[in-house]
């Protein structure tokens, strides 16, 4: 597994890209479309509280980046319909995609298996697996039209090693990782599409707080600090990286 913290990327690095970011208005998030859009990319921000997506689209603007869009998406009621629809617009407003960065997630609940809600599990799977892969497989033909596009999808530690009562979350993020080495596969040969893994570690975020409510936050890195193997990953520098799993931050703090 590979981490990229040490990376410094040119300030131009995403200059012209387009890059959608799920879950943009917080968190990880939100820190990874700020980065993007700080080195050029225009930055598509999705997510479900249109909101919080304002207040990210306002302060990219307020720095000085490229005009933003807004898609406003829950992926907990989002049908294949929505997925298509966004597609078409995606598609007449940009006419491709560079990149994916799929970080929306839900926790769940961290409880034994014996008492996991069964409607909870179909939620996290729902928001978590479900939705992300469906929406890739609507805008492919985009990805597809992008002459260098880079699909991040994000892991955990628990899903690469599964932990007790990390439920569906860590069910969720296994099959994130299965999901990624069959995409990788299927679309190695084409030689301008490469999809990943990136485990983000232990981040200061509300999901963080709300698995850890007794930690202390000043011993976590801010979302802000883990952005160089984000940055490296939707860059041209990690062309030729495929179907690969990363970390964001170096082993043992995630
Ligand atoms: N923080 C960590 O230590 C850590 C460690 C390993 C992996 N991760 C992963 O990193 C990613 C980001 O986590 P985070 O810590 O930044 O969490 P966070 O602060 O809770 O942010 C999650 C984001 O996902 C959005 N989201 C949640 N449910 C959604 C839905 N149904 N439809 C659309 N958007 C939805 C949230 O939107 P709202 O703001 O509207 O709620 C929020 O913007 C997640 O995939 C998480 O599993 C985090």
């Amino acid at each position: 597994m590979t981490c990229k913290i040490d990376y410094q990327p040119a300030a131009d690095l995403l200059d012209g890209r387009i890059i959608l970011v799920t879950g943009a208005g917080d968190g990880i998030g939100r820190a990874a479309a700020l980065a993007f859009a700080g080195h050029g990319a225009t930055v598509i921000l999705l997510g479900r509280t249109i909101a919080k997506l304002e207040k990210v689209y306002d302060e990219i603007e307020a720095a000085g980046g490229p005009q933003p869009a807004i898609f406003p998406l829950n992926f907990e009621g989002a049908t294949l319909k929505d997925y298509h629809d966004m597609a078409e617009t995606l598609d007449k407003e940009f006419g491709r995609l560079d990149g994916i960065l799929h970080n929306a997630g839900i926790l769940g609940r961290i409880t034994p298996f014996e008492q996991y809600n069964p409607e909870l599990w179909e939620q996290v799977m729902q928001v978590n697996i479900n939705g992300p892969i469906w929406m890739t497989q609507a805008l492919l033909p985009l990805l597809k039209s992008s002459p260098d596009a880079s699909v991040v999808f994000t892991s955990s530690s628990v899903g690469r090693r599964g932990r007790a009562y990390w439920g569906a979350y860590a069910v969720s993020k296994f099959a994130t990782e299965g999901f990624v080495e069959v995409l990788a596969d299927e679309v190695e040969h084409l030689g301008t599409l490469r999809v990943n893994s990136l485990n983000p570690g232990a981040t200061r975020t509300a999901m963080r707080k709300t698995a850890y409510p007794g930690e202390d936050e000043r011993t976590l890195r801010g979302p802000e600090e883990i952005m160089p193997t984000y940055l490296w990953l939707m860059g041209p520098e990690s062309r030729g990286h495929n179907g690969e799993k990363f970390d964001a931050q170096p082993p043992k703090r995630g």
